[in-house]
């Protein structure tokens, strides 16, 4: 069934523009208000109280106010409940684009289309001839296509691995990820044009890096925080149960502080990294799990155990965070260089501390 057509999401668009650009004048409020997400968006999926997905969809009461809403939609979920597609939270999304300092006539490449509502908002804004879109999933890209041209939008899009991009249509003077990346890809580099931005989750940050070389770029993390999908690349799985075997060690880092505090610093010093937590019966941390796509695993208890094995102690780089970062970082205190040998993440300067990135993210 679909949304009709009585002013009612028009209304709801406008407001959500208007909500999100209150705070200060956006060259995106137009397309905001404009592009219909509710088209991209016809169904999404919401937990309940027990972790359990439920969907919603047109006429629920509650699908219109949701899909204008500063939230991210979860659109896709695979065989074991775990999301593979969304539609990004709506806040997140307008600080990527106002990042990525587009203007008339910039060539954009996208990593991950997705429902194809970003898209529509750099078609909206550059045209479609300028906005190149890419997905790993051909089905999203299909349902994508179908929903744009409905929304009067024809960009360039093709299924592809967004580390690869798209060379046919380079180079692109602005590329934005919607994918959670490890580090920049190398094609990415390649067909950026001289002084492209980038504008990429890294981690659980958005870096906002300038190319300033063939093969080089720099920039800083932005403010906002980010959990995005990372790019599906078919990850280890973790290893408690030989993790559980290994005699235990002390720590005394909290195992509340991987999940606050160094939750960020956690992802630039250990990529890929995914974590987990068990709870007592009365809610409260019991601990933490943590494993890298190598194999690596800990679990840090909170009566100050830890456990670890695989070819990383992942536990204690997290301790040697907490050493340097007494309180949670700002963001934007972290910048990326990238060369064409190694890409680095300092803290606050080149002399400060720093963490590599995986050469091929
Ligand atoms: C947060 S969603 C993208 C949201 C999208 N931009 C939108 O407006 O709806 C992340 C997308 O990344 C895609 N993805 C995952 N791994 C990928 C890869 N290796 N290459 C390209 N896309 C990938 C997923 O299929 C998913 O659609």
């Amino acid at each position: 069934m679909t949304v009709p057509d009585d002013g009612a999401s028009a209304a709801a668009r406008q407001r959500m523009a208007a909500d999100l650009t209150a705070e200060h004048p956006s060259e995106w409020a137009d397309a905001f208000a404009s592009v219909p997400r509710h088209l991209f968006v016809p169904r999404f999926h919401q937990q309940d109280s027990t972790g359990a997905w439920q969907p919603l969809t047109w006429p629920d009461p509650a699908y219109l106010e949701t899909v204008y809403s500063d939230t991210a939609l979860t659109t896709q979920l695979d065989e074991h409940g775990v999301p593979t597609s969304s539609s990004s939270q709506p806040s997140i999304m307008l600080a990527m684009l106002e990042a990525l300092d587009v203007s008339e006539g910039h060539r954009v490449l996208e990593l991950g289309t997705g429902t194809g509502y970003n898209a529509a908002l750099l078609c909206h804004r550059l045209g479609d001839a300028n906005v190149t879109t890419i997905d790993i999933d051909p089905a999203l890209v299909d349902t994508a296509a179908q929903r744009l041209h409905q929304a009067g939008f024809n960009p360039i899009l093709a299924v592809h691995d967004g580390a690869k991009g798209h060379p046919g249509n380079a180079p692109y003077d602005r590329i934005i990820s919607t994918v959670g990346l490890h580090a920049i890809p190398e094609p990415l580099l390649q067909q950026a044009a001289p002084g492209a931005v980038i504008v990429a989750p890294i981690g659980y940050g958005i870096v906002r890096a300038t190319v300033t070389a063939p093969g080089h770029a720099t920039g800083r993390f932005l403010t906002v925080p980010a959990h995005f999908m990372a790019r599906r690349t078919g990850g280890s799985e973790p290893h408690f149960d030989a993790a559980l075997e290994q005699s235990p060690a002390d720590t005394r880092v909290p195992p509340a502080d991987l999940l606050g505090r160094l939750k960020f610093p956690a992802s630039v010093a250990l990529p890929g990294y995914t974590s987990c937590s068990w709870r007592t019966q009365d809610g409260d941390l019991d601990a933490v799990g943590l494993w890298t796509p190598d194999g690596s695993t800990a679990i840090a208890h909170t009566s100050g155990s830890v456990r670890q094995i695989g070819p990383q102690k992942l536990w204690d780089t997290v301790e040697d965070l907490a050493k340097i970062f007494g309180d949670e970082p700002e963001r934007n205190a972290f910048v990326l260089t990238v060369t064409p040998t190694r890409q680095t993440v300092f803290y606050e300067d080149a002399d400060g501390p720093s963490w590599a990135l995986p050469a091929t993210s």
